[in-house]
């Protein structure tokens, strides 16, 4: 983990409250799903930092570290829900955005076996990106990813996914993109014909509620299910306690009755939550 002080270099506008924030480098390889602490170094309405998914890494700059090259680039995804994410996204370009990372667990490399299904709701979609590179430069093909959304604005940033990394399934609540329903609705019905391999381990990030719904299916199928939680956290390292969740008392956690969502997370698997 470092903190580091990067130059805000552009803030797109994705939809209506949706930006990718472009930060200069450097910034290391991450793992698919871990996460850094925000905050403007001037003008930060909040007392603390706040926590996103690393969206995209590029541009490598030559320098290679233990955990892979480093990037000249570096982007987060955010929605605007509140003061801080109001601030990252109106700053101008040339603002200093401080960055703690990377922390937390992200999703696990296959370690062999069938390739896991993404399923993504609303800024769930962020650590996809890096995920669908990381099985592109494995030799994966396209990524099956269902990504769900109120409506057909909401499903933003599938722009940023270059050509022929994923094999989009959209689906939205009000019919008005893909297919009409909920992205474990469309689950169902994609294994259901077959266009879907029902036996694949699921990765999954999103609303808690969609989260807890896909657990609850893959728990039913008896499935492997990994989901990234958005806990609200205040340190992001381990020190605070802010982020506690329940888990079930398996080895990792020694039996213990809380985990850190920030540092035994965000990336659990679903069976170790209680929900
Ligand atoms: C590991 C991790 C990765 C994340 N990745 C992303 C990402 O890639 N893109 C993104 O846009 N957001 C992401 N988030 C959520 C993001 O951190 C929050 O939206 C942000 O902290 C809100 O800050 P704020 O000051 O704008 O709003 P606040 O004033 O902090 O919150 C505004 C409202 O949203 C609620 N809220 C705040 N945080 C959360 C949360 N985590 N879950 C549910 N409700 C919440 C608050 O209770 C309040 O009602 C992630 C969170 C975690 C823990
Ligand atoms: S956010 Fe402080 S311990 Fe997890």
């Amino acid at each position: 983990m470092e903190v580091r002080v990067h130059r805000l270099c552009e803030v797109r506008r994705l939809g209506e409250k949706d930006f990718v924030l472009e930060l200069e480098g450097p910034f290391p390889t991450v793992r698919p799903g871990a996460f850094a602490m925000l905050s403007l170094v001037r003008d930060w309405p909040c007392l603390l930092p706040r926590p996103f998914s690393y969206f995209d890494l590029r541009e490598p700059t030559g320098e290679v570290r233990e955990e892979g090259p480093v990037f000249g680039r570096g982007s987060f995804l955010v929605k605007v829900v509140g003061p801080g994410t109001a601030a990252l996204t109106s700053a101008p370009p040339g603002s200093r955005v401080r960055v703690t990372g990377p922390l937390g667990r992200g999703f696990p490399a296959p370690m062999g076996g069938k390739e896991p299904v993404c399923l993504a709701g609303g800024v769930g979609l962020a650590p996809f990106l890096l995920w669908a590179r990381e099985r592109a430069a494995a030799g994966a093909g396209p990524i099956p990813l269902l990504y769900g959304g109120r409506n057909a604005r909401a499903l933003v940033g599938r722009e940023e996914f270059e050509e022929g990394l994923v094999d989009w399934r959209l689906a939205t609540d009000d019919g008005s993109l893909g297919s009409r329903g909920t992205v474990l609705d469309l689950y169902r019905r994609l294994v259901g014909e077959d266009a879907l391999d029902g036996e694949a381990p699921v990765l999954c990030c999103g609303p808690e509620p969609m989260m807890a719904a896909v657990a609850a299916e893959c728990r039913n199928r008896d499935l492997p299910c990994m989901v990234s939680l958005e806990t609200v956290m205040a340190c992001g390292y381990g020190v605070c306690n802010g982020c506690s969740v329940e888990v079930r008392g398996r080895d990792r956690f020694e039996g213990a009755r809380y985990a850190k969502a920030c540092v035994d997370g965000p990336v659990f698997d679903a069976r170790e939550l209680r929900w």
